[in-house]
């Protein structure tokens, strides 16, 4: 099949053979010749995650080798250039500020440059969502090679993960059980190889739900970065992107509101982040698809537990991509009729014939819907008087926090309010804040606008006092986010943000709030007049902005419920079809 390139518009274009020259003569200073450059093949794009600052993606910088033989081999020609570099554990003031970053510069790139397709090479939680969404608004072929979580962590014959590790070495820590060294040490065990984090965290959730979307080769996203299986989908992507630009299989064509339902579907069934839901959001709004709180509740909500992995379960990435990864758990949920699987995908094949016979072989790690590790794991979603829209991970609550805390689902607490992460640490331990179990720790000002960016600050831990008395976990609340491998039943998102005067700026400590699990709310206790009293008092003021970008962040983000997008981006979709002009 030969169809007429866009990069041909550039390279080999009779109504600009005046600029060809110029077009041409750079890239030839490392060695490609103009023939090969006019010889009518497609020219590649690999958006290169990795670098020395974003060190869960690093492993790109090697998979890229493999990459570019691939689309060698199948007669395309690689380019490779560098996105902005995202790592959630270091960036400050968050990584989330990153995400629509690296997305701009992205899209500027795929549309301004001569590229027929590319490949999107992911990782660390928000590489993945930032290359999506920018793959969707030009809309030119793309690939997803995730780069693997990291091997397993051990320490002292135990298994250690990425970030559950730490939260657990936190309270131990706070308890005095261990010291410092100790949980350095805890901590390096944790990340023992290149890679994305090995729980069930952010990063392996997003990996997982663009293989789910159709959107990488089957079986990409759990291979663990130092595995030979991990250089082979390399070079299998490589070789596959050339015929998808051949094709021209766009991501208009995969990403359907059923890939997105089915997504939904299978983040409960592994125990996803809190992080998917934003960010699966954002994706499908830049796809031109709404997902409604509705949804969630509706496809997701009463889907059961089937993979048993950190922070949910028990293992972490070597044995769910042994146990067959994605398309095992996908093949588990299509049995049971979960899922919409007659749809298309970057194999070019139907994502049920990428199913075909990939049942798990290790059923310790992968269960049945009929018998699973447990039942309604998907987010429960709350409103109120207090916000719009939150969410609760369901398959972490623990048994001992269902006991102490749920009757008939529902529960009432004592409000503890923090302005921000700061104000937590400074006061957690303050003796007067009077701190027990009847209380729920609410974070504020944590939201795109108040911190900017949304802050993973909402999994609060209890005063020290409390842990050493065997309490480790309080109900907390608030209008940023949770880390993916957080085990702890935090109550996320809620929007609107405190920042832009939603209900959060008007709580106080001591208030009452009462959550219904079962109905979907969540109040505080307070009369219609004490609400309108403080009302009148304006909310909180957030910090200024320290850069550009962020006052530019701050100007266009919507809230967390509909993925926190930079909203003047969604009308544009499609831009491939606009050529830029010479
Ligand atoms: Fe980058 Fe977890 S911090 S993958
Ligand atoms: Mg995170």
């Amino acid at each position: 099949m030969t169809r007429r390139l866009r990069s041909q518009d550039w390279f080999d274009n009779p109504d600009h053979v005046d600029m060809t020259a110029l077009y041409l003569e750079r890239f030839m200073n490392y060695g490609l010749t103009p023939q090969e450059l006019r010889s009518g093949r497609p020219i590649i794009g690999i958006a290169q995650s990795g670098s020395d600052l974003s060190p869960c993606n690093r492993i790109h910088l090697e998979l890229a080798r493999r990459v570019r033989d691939g689309i060698r081999d199948a007669g395309g020609i690689a380019m490779e250039f560098p996105l902005h570099p995202i790592f959630e554990n270091c960036r400050r003031p968050t990584a989330a500020l990153d995400r629509n970053l690296a997305y701009l510069g992205l899209v500027e790139i795929l549309h301004g440059y001569p590229l027929d397709a590319v490949v999107l090479t992911t990782g660390c939680d928000k590489t993945t969502p930032a290359q999506v969404m920018a793959a969707s608004t030009v809309d030119i072929p793309a690939i997803v090679l995730s780069g693997g979580p990291m091997l397993d962590g051990w320490f002292e014959g135990q298994l250690v993960g990425s970030g559950a590790a730490i939260w657990a070495s936190r309270r131990r820590l706070a308890a005095g059980e261990i010291d410092e060294e100790t949980f350095i040490q805890i901590a390096a065990a944790s990340a023992p190889s290149a890679g994305h984090c090995n729980t069930m965290g952010t990063a392996s959730t997003m990996n997982a739900l663009a293989e789910a979307l159709g959107l990488s080769l089957t079986g990409c996203s759990a291979i663990p970065a130092p595995y030979r299986e991990r250089g082979q989908m390399a070079y299998e992507t490589g070789r596959r992107i050339v015929e998808m630009a051949r094709e021209d299989l766009r991501p208009s064509q995969i990403l359907s509101r059923d890939a997105f339902l089915d997504a939904i579907v299978v983040n409960a069934a592994i125990g996803g982040s809190t992080n998917a839901q934003p960010h699966l959001t954002a994706m499908a709004r830049h796809a031109g698809i709404e997902l409604t709180a509705a949804d969630w509740t509706e496809v997701g909500q009463h889907v059961p537990l089937l993979l048993n992995m950190q922070p949910a379960g028990q293992f972490l990435g070597e044995r769910f991509h042994r146990a067959g990864g994605v398309p095992a758990i996908m093949w588990e949920l299509q049995q049971a009729g979960l899922l919409r699987t007659a749809r298309p995908t970057v194999t070019g094949l139907t994502m049920a014939a990428n199913l075909k016979d990939r049942e798990t072989r290790d059923r310790e790690v992968i269960f049945p819907v009929g018998a699973p590790l447990k039942p309604d794991a998907g987010f429960v979603v709350l409103s109120g008087n207090l916000f719009d829209f939150a969410i609760l991970k369901a398959s972490v609550i623990s048994p001992a926090f269902r006991e102490r805390y749920l009757k008939d689902g529902a529960f009432e607490a004592r409000a503890i309010v923090f302005d921000g992460a700061d104000d937590y640490h400074a006061r957690i331990n303050d003796p007067a804040l009077n701190v027990d179990e009847a209380c729920i720790l609410v974070m504020r000002g944590a939201g795109p606008v108040g911190w900017p960016g949304s802050a993973e600050v909402v999994n609060m831990q209890p005063p020290d006092a409390l842990i050493r008395r065997g309490i480790t976990s309080l109900p907390t609340l608030g209008d940023g986010r949770q880390s993916g491998t957080s085990d702890s039943p935090s109550i996320v998102h809620a929007s609107p943000e405190s920042a832009v005067g939603g209900g959060l700026a008007w709580l106080r400590t001591g208030d009452i709030i009462r959550f219904d699990l079962n109905a979907g709310r969540c109040d505080v206790l307070l009369g219609e007049e004490a609400l309108s009293r403080r009302r009148s008092e304006g909310p909180p003021k957030p910090p200024a902005s320290q850069t550009p970008w962020q006052e530019i962040y701050r100007s266009t983000v919507g809230p967390l419920s509909t993925g926190a997008c930079l909203e003047l981006a969604l009308p544009y979709r499609g831009v491939v079809d606009t050529p830029p002009r010479h």
